[in-house]
């Protein structure tokens, strides 16, 4: 008995993970990228779009290759910050490219 309800439970929830749609690996790379760029929204507004006269920049559209360039620059010390340092300490190389292909990709 009991094992026949985990049964029914285990193809349900197959049929219903079906009906979702199983995330692709592109899906899936798009995914992280937005979870991480979310992190960044608290300072760099949502979708990296600050409002006029913020002393933040904003990242949308930022050029990728700057982007990267930039934080590792941070998290290098090169380029002096007050919270980037930080916040890049905590990154690696792949998830700066990431989030900098994602920001690169959105309008300004
Ligand atoms: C706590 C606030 C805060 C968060 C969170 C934050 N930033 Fe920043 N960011 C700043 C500030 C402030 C600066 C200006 C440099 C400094 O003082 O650290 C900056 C500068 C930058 C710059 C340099 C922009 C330029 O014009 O050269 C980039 C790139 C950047 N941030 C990317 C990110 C990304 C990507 C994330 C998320 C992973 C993020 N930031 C999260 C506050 C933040």
């Amino acid at each position: 008995m009991r094992l026949k309800t985990q049964l029914v439970v285990a193809v349900l929830s197959g049929i219903a993970a079906t009906a979702a749609g199983a995330a692709t690996p592109q899906e899936t790379i798009k995914l992280h990228q937005r979870a991480l760029a979310a992190t960044c929204a608290n300072c760099h507004g949502t979708e990296g779009r600050t409002t006029d006269g913020s002393a933040i920049p904003s990242l949308a559209g930022m050029p990728r290759d700057y982007m990267v360039t930039q934080m590792k620059a941070f998290r290098e010390g090169t380029r002096p910050a007050t919270v980037m340092h930080q916040i890049t300490k905590g990154l690696t190389n792949q998830q700066i490219e990431s989030v900098s292909t994602y920001f690169s990709s959105l309008k300004r």
